[in-house]
């Protein structure tokens, strides 16, 4: 624990001297958030990672989350320096989607209005005419439905079906999927209501459409952690990274948390609702990154000035 006070300490001053501000996602580490909560910095979900990076005036911005989320600031603010912890914090979806097949997939259906989640790569959302997240993507099919667009949705097949039975809006899908939120169970997570009858159901859009048919919630990880304050329930069952539970619990110290399960049917769990991407950024690589500068996010100009559109897009949308 000392080593670990110096570390922060060390973080603290460089982070000071460089001008840099941590921006983290709720999924990092409590000891990530929490730095980045006494420095000045914000913990949030990838929409309002975004807007924060982008509004803010420091000349270093700090992503501690996965690599979409660094490139999506590099995106919006080119003349910044973006930093993470690590580069190699992946995300299935962003992996599941490689853009030659994706342009393909574009190219075969010519008249669809193409909305991308923000967790693709630079190059797909440079092919991209919007790109969402899971906190605006239904009011903004929505839009795009009343307009009597047609839409080609990726990469998130869960998310995608959740929006297209909600909008009855014409959709063709990517069949991509996060490995953490594919893990919940609806047969385990049934049980578990009727256990808990009471407790309400707290589901982030990318699981699966029999666990989002289960909630009496449904929304991005903001979204959620402000249902829990809100809804009159004392009680829930979450269904999303465990990640998520530091700040739940501070939002709403007198709630009682539940984690929805992921090891129905006797079958073990690969993340167990944490996302292994996440977890490889840490105090240790964040303390190095300043010392060294290393891991700087890099997109290519080309590819990010056309990325920026429909990522602008998506920041002109939610406002
Ligand atoms: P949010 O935008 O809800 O934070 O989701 C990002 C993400 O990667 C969830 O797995
Ligand atoms: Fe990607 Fe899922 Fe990890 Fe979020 S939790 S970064 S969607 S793999």
């Amino acid at each position: 624990p000392e080593q670990k006070v110096e570390v922060k300490a060390k973080i603290k001053k460089l982070l000071k001297e460089q001008d840099a501000v941590l921006v983290a996602h709720y999924y990092v580490s409590q000891e990530l958030q929490e730095l980045a909560e006494e420095t000045g910095g914000y913990v949030s979900d990838s929409l309002d990672m975004a807007r924060f990076g982008n509004e803010h005036p420091a000349k270093t911005l700090i992503v501690a989350g996965v690599r979409f989320m660094g490139e999506t600031a590099k995106i919006l603010t080119p003349d910044k320096r973006v930093l993470m912890p690590t580069l190699e914090a992946e995300c299935s979806l962003d992996l599941g989607c490689p853009i030659d097949e994706f342009n393909e997939f574009c190219d075969k259906h010519p008249d669809h209005t193409v909305v991308v989640y923000a967790n693709t790569s630079a190059e797909v959302k440079a092919r991209a005419d919007y790109v969402v997240t899971s906190g605006i993507a239904l009011d903004l099919v929505s839009w795009l439905a009343d307009q009597g667009k047609k839409i080609l949705w990726a990469p998130d097949r869960h998310l995608g079906t959740y929006i297209q039975r909600a909008t009855q809006v014409e959709m063709v899908r990517w069949q991509g999927a996060c490995i953490v939120h594919d893990e919940f169970k609806s047969k385990a997570l049934a049980e578990l209501i009727e256990q808990n009858p009471d407790a309400g159901v707290l589901v982030h859009p990318e699981s699966p459409t029999d666990i989002i048919a289960l909630a009496d919630y449904v929304g991005s990880t903001s979204q959620i952690i402000k249902a829990a304050q809100t809804l009159p329930n004392k009680k829930f069952i979450v269904a999303t990274d465990k990640g998520i539970f530091y700040k739940m619990k501070k939002a709403a110290p007198d709630k009682e948390f539940i984690e929805a399960p992921t090891n129905g049917a006797g079958a073990t769990c690969k993340s167990c609702a944490h996302c292994p991407w996440m977890a490889m950024n840490g105090l240790d690589n964040l303390l190095s990154v300043l010392e060294n500068g290393g891991n700087e996010v890099f997109v290519d100009e080309d590819v990010r000035v056309k990325a920026l559109r429909s990522t602008q897009r998506m920041l002109d949308f939610a406002e």
